[in-house]
């Protein structure tokens, strides 16, 4: 009997923009995690369950093995570290930027930025190799409203459309990183599931790979 592979994801784009790639490798979600309560979602395979977690958790439970595979975004593993994992795919899905933005024609700051962001530890080390004096403020969302209430002068967010931080009255000032999802696997299940891994991640590449060649 074949071991069950575990895979986590998170609800909202990561899995809509996941779903067709698990397709592709044959793998059908039982329940909608935007209707259901359940977080184990079955699957029509019986090797093949899917656990639904916040998308900043999904590195935590691959690292340590609650789940073997996931779906993570770059920002969140540049964020989380990687330890313990593998990253051997680039999805290409859920793309857009990590940038410092602020309010349109903002002055320069004197002395010590403050930067509100969720991205505490990328923020620290892109200001850090800029050899730039700053404060980070943590927060868990809403960031563009930090600017506006006087709580920081600048924020570490994404970004795509832009229109966010039009709405917010701020602009993109510096670019830090392109962001896309990437499979994450954990390393004793790479030894351990060899061979189902290997699978998987073979059928998902050739999902990824037939998409750009479409588009
Ligand atoms: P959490 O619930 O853990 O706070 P979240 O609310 O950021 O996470 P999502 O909004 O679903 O979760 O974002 C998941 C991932 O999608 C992010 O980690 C990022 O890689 C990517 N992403 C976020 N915002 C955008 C966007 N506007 N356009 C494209 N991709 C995005
Ligand atoms: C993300 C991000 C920005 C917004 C940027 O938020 O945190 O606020 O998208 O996208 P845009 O440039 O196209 O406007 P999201 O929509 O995921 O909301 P959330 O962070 O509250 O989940």
């Amino acid at each position: 009997m074949q071991d069950t592979l575990t895979i986590a994801l998170s609800k909202g784009r990561i899995f809509k923009e996941t779903l067709p790639l698990l397709h592709h490798a044959g793998i059908e979600p039982v329940d909608d995690p935007e209707t259901s309560r359940k977080l184990i979602l079955d699957t029509n395979r019986d090797d093949v369950k899917l656990v639904i977690i916040r998308a900043t958790d999904v590195p935590t439970y691959v690292q340590y093995g609650a789940a073997d595979i996931g779906v993570a975004g770059k920002d969140v593993l540049m964020e989380h570290g990687g330890e313990g994992l593998y990253e051997p795919l680039d999805l290409g899905i859920a793309r857009c930027r990590m940038m410092v933005a602020g309010p349109v024609g903002a002055p320069p700051v004197a002395g010590r930025l403050r930067i509100a962001t969720k991205y505490v530890n990328c923020a620290r080390r892109y200001f850090a190799e800029q050899g730039q004096q700053v404060e980070i403020i943590k927060l868990y969302g809403s960031m563009e409203l930090a600017p506006l209430v006087g709580l920081a002068d600048r924020i570490v967010d994404l970004v795509d459309t832009g229109n966010t931080l039009k709405a917010n009255g701020l602009e993109p000032l510096e670019h830090m990183a392109d962001i896309s999802s990437r499979l994450i696997i954990n390393k004793a299940a790479m030894k351990m599931k060899t061979d189902q891994v290997k699978a998987f991640t073979d059928r998902i590449a050739e999902a990824v790979a037939a998409r750009e060649e479409a588009a």
